[in-house]
């Protein structure tokens, strides 16, 4: 069985456009820890039942600075920053592809290229990705020489008893995590793509409209709409979808996405593309079922609108983080006590101890966004909500409003009404730039845009 084949080596493959930016990466690294072994993990299968596992997703610190992408992603690899003189040499260590004439071809349903298709040989991922390239196997053996070694633990279970621990440990992953807090070009190109890509998820979301209407459990068939789109462009969604018809709307986290869409409600779908770099879009729109917004659907829409405006212009360089919180809690309090619904003034209720408007505000506006939807996540706060902002962050702008079904406190026809926009920007030198500019967001847009999809 193991005679007979003809080779397939893959001839001629060109480096990925990452590797120099995956290299420049790596080089702050190396800077900051001279003389230290470094020892990233891509991290293992996580078992999902028996011997099913979940897709394999690459941990995203060995992602950025390995420059690994999509189906070429090797399980188990591990990138190592070996010290030489005042910096580093990169080695991979992976499970290269097993040839024919091996045992393995054949047996290793977990690897075996029969079972689970071709991998890289160790000279086709060195070509790739322009990183010399080692066996797993001789990992063991270089981190038994008691050098001074720093790991990202809890990434990888079979990597973590190989290395000593160590108090630096801690402060090495905030840093990985801060090192990502500005984008370089190649991440905000790969950012685009990806919003560009959940845009068109999101067409598809609105065409999938009159069939979640007549389907029980339509949530579920706008959720399988923008699955399929990020599965044909990207790799994967960056998170669960949200889609919460009606009142499912005002849970934050709704991702059963197993109820009725009816006309005349609105449905909120949150949703981002992961592309096969690993970098996620995060949008969130909210439309009206029957294609129209009602006076109070889009009374309570413009002022979530006018709020994220707001959000916008407070972002530029030099200007807190947690201003862009504030500048859309300022609009969304003073628009509730317009409203009637606020027991106090909106400048009492933005006082941090008051805080009334919150009943219905819920949550922050704005996160990291890169290869985690969440992105560096590890950052201290005095580098996250109380920096300035920079150039090249990207982040995005998410204000809300939520009346619970069962709140008195609103008239009738607002209640089960729950609205989140959310849009993806970039801090420029004077400004932000809205990546996600191209899907529609006024809800005058919002209606236009799903009559040019619905022609109705
Ligand atoms: N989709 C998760 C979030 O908006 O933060
Ligand atoms: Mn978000
Ligand atoms: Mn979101």
């Amino acid at each position: 069985m193991q005679s007979g084949w003809i080779p397939s080596d893959i001839a001629d493959l060109q480096p990925l456009e990452v590797v120099t930016y995956a290299y420049s990466r790596r080089q702050v690294l190396s800077e900051k820890y001279k003389g230290i072994r470094l020892v990233i993990p891509a991290g293992g299968f996580k078992v999902r039942a028996n011997d099913s596992d979940y897709n394999y997703r690459p941990h995203s610190a060995f992602v950025y600075y390995s420059g690994v992408q999509g189906a070429d992603s090797t399980a188990d690899a591990v990138l190592v920053m070996e010290p030489s003189g005042d910096s580093h040499i990169t080695y991979l260590y992976m499970n290269p592809r097993s040839t024919r004439d091996t045992d393995a071809f054949y047996r290793d349903s977990k690897y075996g290229e029969l079972w689970v298709g071709r991998r890289f040989t160790l000279a086709e991922a060195k070509a790739r990705y322009q990183i010399d390239t080692h066996k797993l196997g001789e990992l063991e053996n270089l981190l038994k020489d008691g050098k001074e070694t720093l790991t990202l633990r809890d990434v990888d279970p079979k990597i973590d008893p190989l290395v000593k621990k160590n108090d630096a440990e801690a402060e090495f992953a905030i840093f990985v995590s801060e090192q990502r807090l500005t984008k370089d070009l190649y991440e905000v190109d790969e950012l685009q793509r990806a919003v560009d890509a959940t845009a068109q998820g999101f067409n598809d979301v609105i065409s999938a409209i009159p069939a979640a209407v007549e389907t029980r459990r339509g949530e579920r068939v706008l959720d399988a709409a923008f699955y399929g789109r990020a599965r044909i462009l990207g790799n994967d969604l960056g998170y669960n979808t949200i889609v919460g018809a009606g009142a499912h709307a005002c849970v934050l986290h709704w991702i059963r996405n197993d109820g009725n869409v009816r006309k005349g409600e609105l449905v909120l779908v949150d949703a981002g593309v992961e592309m096969e770099s690993f970098y996620t879009a995060d949008i969130t729109r909210t439309f009206p079922v029957n294609g129209k917004f009602s006076p109070a659907q889009r009374a309570l829409y413009m002022l979530v609108y006018e709020s994220q405006l707001a959000g916008f212009a407070a972002i530029k360089p030099g200007v807190l983080f947690s201003e862009i919180n504030k500048a859309c809690q300022e609009v969304l309090a003073k628009g509730l006590a317009d409203m009637g619904v606020l027991t106090v003034s909106a400048e009492e209720s933005l006082k941090p101890e008051v805080g009334l408007h919150r009943r219905w505000t819920l949550h922050g506006v704005s996160h990291h966004l890169g290869l985690d939807v969440h992105d560096c996540s590890e950052a201290r706060k005095e580098m996250y909500l109380d920096a300035p902002l920079r150039e090249g962050m990207v982040l995005t702008v998410e204000p809300g409003l939520y009346i619970q079904p069962d709140d008195e406190l609103f008239a009738p026809e607002y209640r089960g009404i729950g609205i989140r926009i959310e849009d993806d920007v970039m801090v420029t030198a004077d400004g932000c730039r809205n990546l996600s500019e191209n899907i529609p967001r006024h809800p005058d847009e919002i209606e236009k845009w799903m009559k040019a999809i619905l022609g109705r």
